[in-house]
């Protein structure tokens, strides 16, 4: 499934239809170069899920953990994992395998570790618009 935003307004939106949509147990990865509009659509989609807290790139923690929705939030930011063994070590199993939803930026790092069940979201910059334009790609799961 493609979709096309033009706004980080449309990004969240976006976000928060899937959130409203999201099945418990369910793993999403979001991947895209940086400034593309991941942690955009994580807002979204935490305000899809019902949650109330102030949701944010979790870069320097790896994860956390949002309760105040329908279901916990799993949001992980791999960026600065150095390698998957620290997964681990953070207990990342409890939250893949678990009954809340996960969502994990920049996936392709631990690709190792994504199940193969997981719903992949991957979000470009539209080439030759300097703009806002942006290209979302939605794999193995969810229609709007
Ligand atoms: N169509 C769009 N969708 C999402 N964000 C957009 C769009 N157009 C412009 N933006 C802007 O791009 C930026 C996206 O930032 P965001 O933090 O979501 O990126 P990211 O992919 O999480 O980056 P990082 O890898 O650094 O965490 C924001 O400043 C946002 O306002
Ligand atoms: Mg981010």
């Amino acid at each position: 499934m493609n979709y096309r935003t033009d706004s980080p307004e449309e990004t969240h939106a976006l976000g928060v239809k899937m959130g409203q949509a999201a099945l418990p147990g369910q793993i999403y990865t979001l991947d895209g170069d940086l400034g593309a509009g991941k942690t955009v659509f994580a807002k979204g989609f935490a305000e899809g899920l019902g949650i109330t807290e102030i949701v944010n790139s979790p870069t320097f923690t790896i994860l956390q953990t949002y309760e105040s929705g329908r279901m916990p939030l799993y949001h992980f930011d791999v960026y600065r994992i150095a390698d998957p063994e620290e997964m681990d070590e953070i207990g990342y199993e409890d939250c893949f395998f678990g009954s809340g939803v996960t969502l994990v930026e920049w996936s392709e790092l631990i690709e190792e570790l994504i199940p193969p069940e997981a719903v992949r979201i991957s979000i470009t910059r539209v080439k030759g618009m300097e703009g806002n334009a942006r290209e979302i790609t939605i794999e193995n799961g969810f229609s709007a």
